[in-house]
């Protein structure tokens, strides 16, 4: 820990400390001289510890001066929830003084303590906050991003940054979005969470037996979640910060995008190719060619007339398809273009301290920055938002670039614009259009984070740019794309009333999942890249961001055959599945080889099939936060062995996915937890694990998928669009576990409206005997239960329904048996009895 500062710092002591009955509150005066290490000590600070819920701690370190920046409430507004008796929850907050290190305490969750400053020093400096917990030396610590890298961070060396950057994704570099939140195991047994609500530049440390945060300024304003599941854990985070955002149900359908198409026409002939594949395609995404110049809300007129973008938009609705574009929150400056025009008359655009207009330069050319503080820019936004659907009614929107990018470095209006393309990453970024004064701390801030860019303004707006409220960007300019997101969402909300937003966006922060989907940016086609999009779904699970999807088949580079087979099947599992790649690279959609397309088919046909239980999984999110897709140690904390496993995942608890990540493999070695675990396919073969490694047949086209014993899996035919999925029949996998036994659920609603009537159903299983019951909801549905697939369970004879005998289609092979034709409602109660012959 090199630069901790806490050695020579002198710490606080508590003084005049006031116990009431929801909390606590005691003022902390500096403990000696101040050591001004990275600022200036702040003498007098406020702490103040609240028992929010029961499973909620809110502890907040604060100067009495109060002139910190702190997040408004107009920004993000935090579920405080109704404070509680604290002898009533989960936690007890200890406090205590050591001579050396001064003011530090603990925070105990049922008798465990889960955080604990006693013997660090506290430093609360105007620009440097320095917080140090004492952890496990091999501590299980998850989440803390966004930074691609393995699920389980390394606790004896990791060093996580939180500020947003254009960069493509690089292992354990910060990212595009800022997450201070984490979940940490202890003893294989209970989670808790540990959430930093702050907006600045931060280090987050892992080192050695202690978790150190080195923020540059604002608050040490803490909420600890109880747990003890990792779900609980997510549940307790997302009520806090905002439950994730219903999409519609075609954002669950597979998606093609890629950067560099060259007109519509070829976008036609992509939406042609996937039909004649006979893969399915859901949306066709076109990327920033679209536009005129590159400029926001245009259409080129060449090559992306807006007559042929409505034949295509006319083309995909007829065939139940959909289409997104891509926006960017920089305007091109230019006096002819209306959208920078109006916004310049509303004075929605960022500012140099100067008071002149900040401008940098991103794919248009030079640009100004929507400043989100403004007081008009949410009508301006909205206003442009409105002329542009009002001609193209896309379904859906990407906002990218919104960390907020720029191609340069400070305000860069002069000169020559850096041009269309951007430098590739691996190439020399442009070099700033002004000299960095060095003395000016908001520029280059005493304590320098682990940026890569060691400038924070690099490639971003400058720190010391304004906000309309006189915040400069230093603050702030981790929430850009947070508000960018927010302002959008609302948008869609005013424009289509009752339809559901679908928004997917590069940068976000916490709570965005109210808002957004999300993908993890500019990856590589590399096999190590799509191990690392499995770490970063689970990590967006904790982030309440449960939509989430890797660049399938990878952004930057060419993607070998064997590489697009492999990720094409392991992308089917994402919650947000889509191709996309960039115009460096060749075309890589899932059709132009033969593996690929045969593996897309297989695969997607699994999603497909799956469809009513992955949005049943979604409404989970949606209800309590819980990720779709998740590592095997929330399901299984018990296990050591799975601590770190982020090379297979769960879809909800019941699909368990092994694929294989590395090159000329043919087979898959796959943990199963104790239990029977059934293959998805043919005969159903069923693995009677005991915590064990098993090595799986892996063919190029196939993709390992298990049912987990004891769960019934709600399913419908697979079909090219989710559209057609809908109109078929329900049908369930009721796979058994040892004792003959199983439950699960569905959740069923219009999949595009807000207020739409929905039902919950339940469904148990157990000596041969499927329930029916109805949880919750009125909603009327159109199609029935038309068959079972009953895995573990065979010698079935007869079928009663209520106590009726009914027709049916029985085929018993093996270990399983079939039975179609069935024609039951699941609007009511019911009880179905499965005779075997005597
Ligand atoms: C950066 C995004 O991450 C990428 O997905 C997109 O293709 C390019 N911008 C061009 O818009």
């Amino acid at each position: 820990m090199a630069s901790s500062a806490s050695v020579s710092c002198p710490g606080y002591k508590a003084r005049h400390v006031t116990e009431i009955g929801n909390g606590i509150q005691t003022s902390l005066m500096l403990n000696g001289p101040p050591c001004n290490i990275y600022g200036q000590d702040i003498s007098e600070l406020i702490l103040d510890v609240s028992f929010d819920t029961n499973n909620r701690l809110h502890v907040h370190i604060s100067d009495t001066a109060n002139t910190q920046y702190q997040i408004p409430p107009s920004v993000i507004s935090l579920n405080k929830g109704q404070k509680i008796d604290k002898q009533k929850g989960n936690f007890e907050f200890i406090h205590s003084h050591n001579r050396t290190t001064g003011f530090g305490f603990k925070v105990v969750r049922d008798s465990e303590v889960i955080f604990d400053t006693i013997g660090h020093v506290l430093v609360f400096e105007d620009q440097y906050l320095e917080l140090t917990s004492s952890v496990p030396t091999d501590a299980n610590i998850y989440g803390l991003g966004e930074t691609p890298g393995w699920f389980r961070r390394n606790p004896y060396n990791t060093t996580i940054t939180l500020w947003n950057r254009d960069t493509p994704a690089l292992f354990e570099e910060n990212g595009y979005g800022s997450h201070a939140v984490y979940m940490e195991l202890r003893n294989n047994s209970k989670f808790h969470g540990c959430y930093l609500h702050n907006s600045h530049g931060m280090d987050v440390v892992l080192s050695d037996g202690s978790l150190q945060y080195r923020v540059l300024g604002g608050t040490l304003d803490l909420y600890f979640f109880a747990g003890p599941t990792a779900l609980d854990v997510i549940d307790q985070y997302t009520q806090l910060v905002g439950r994730p955002n219903r999409i519609p149900f075609w954002a669950l359908g597979f998606h093609n995008c890629r950067f560099g198409y060259t007109s519509v026409y070829e976008v036609n002939q992509v939406i042609a190719n996937y039909s004649a594949a006979r893969i399915p395609l859901e949306a066709a995404w076109t990327d920033i060619e679209y536009m005129e110049k590159y400029r926001d809300f245009t259409f080129d007129p060449q090559n992306f007339p807006l007559e042929e973008m409505q034949k295509q938009l006319d083309f995909l609705h007829e065939h139940g398809q959909k289409m997104v574009l891509i926006i960017d929150p920089a305007i091109h400056v230019n006096n002819e273009y209306g959208p920078y025009t109006r916004g310049q008359e509303q004075d929605v655009f960022m500012r140099n301290a100067d008071g002149s207009e900040f401008i940098g330069q991103v794919w248009p050319g030079y640009t100004a920055f929507p400043d989100w503080f403004a007081a008009n820019v949410s009508q301006w936004w909205n206003e442009e938002l409105r002329r542009y659907f009002d001609k193209l009614q896309i379904d859906g929107m990407w906002i990218d670039m919104n960390e907020a990018a720029s191609f340069c470095t400070g305000s860069c209006g002069s000169g020559e614009p850096i041009g269309k393309i951007p430098p590739l990453p691996w190439e020399k970024s442009p070099e700033p259009h002004r000299s960095l004064n060095t003395s000016n701390t908001f520029l280059v801030p005493p304590y320098a984070i682990h940026s890569r860019y060691i400038e924070l303004s690099k490639m971003t707006l400058e720190t010391t740019a304004v906000h309309a409220n006189g915040i400069i960007d230093y603050h702030v300019h981790n929430l850009y794309g947070y508000m960018e997101s927010k302002l959008t969402y609302e948008f869609l909300r005013n424009y289509r009333p009752n339809i559901r937003p679908f928004v997917l966006s590069r940068s976000t922060f916490a709570g965005s999942g109210a808002f957004i989907s999300h993908w993890t940016g500019d990856n590589a086609a590399t096999w190590q890249d799509m191990h690392l999009s499995i770490a970063s779904m689970f990590e967006f699970g904790i982030f309440g961001i449960p939509m989430v999807g890797a660049d399938i088949c990878g952004f930057y580079q060419n993607a070998t055959e064997e590489l697009c087979a492999r990720w094409i099947e392991l992308g089917a599992f994402y919650p947000f599945s889509r191709s996309h790649n960039s115009l460096f690279a060749y075309p890589q959609e899932p059709y132009r080889w033969k593996s690929v397309a045969e593996a897309a088919r297989r695969a997607l046909g699994i999603r497909y099939t799956l469809l009513p239980y992955i949005y049943s999984c979604y409404q989970d999110a949606v209800e309590r936060g819980w990720p779709v897709v998740r590592p095997l140690v929330f399901e299984y904390p018990s296990i050591d062995k799975v601590a770190d496993n982020d090379r297979q995942l769960l879809v909800g608890n019941s699909i368990l996915v092994s694929p294989v990540l590395s090159a000329g493999a043919r087979t898959v070695e796959a943990f199963f937890p104790a239990g029977l675990w059934y293959s998805w396919y043919g005969s159903h073969v069923v693995i009677e694990a005991s915590n064990n490694v098993v090595t799986l047949n892996a063919p190029l086209e196939h993709i390992n998928v298990h049912i987990r014993g004891g769960q019934i899996v709600p399913t419908q035919h697979p079909e090219m669009t989710t559209e057609e999925v809908r109109q078929n029949d329900y049908e369930l996998i009721v796979a058994v576990d040892a004792n003959g036994a199983a439950a699960g659920q569905l959740y069923i609603d219009d999949g595009q409206t807000l207020d739409t009537p929905h039902r919950w159903i339940d469904f148990t299983f157990y000596e041969r005997t499927l329930w029916i019951r109805q949880r919750s909801g009125q909603l009327a549905i159109r199609r029935p239960l038309s068959a079972l697939v009953l895995l573990g369970v065979s010698g079935i004879h007869k079928v009663q329904v209520n106590g009726e005998y009914v027709q049916c289609a029985i085929n018993s092979i093996g270990n399983h048996t079939e039975i179609t034709g069935l024609n039951i409602s699941l609007q009511t109660n019911s009880r179905l009895t499965l005779e075997s012959i005597h």
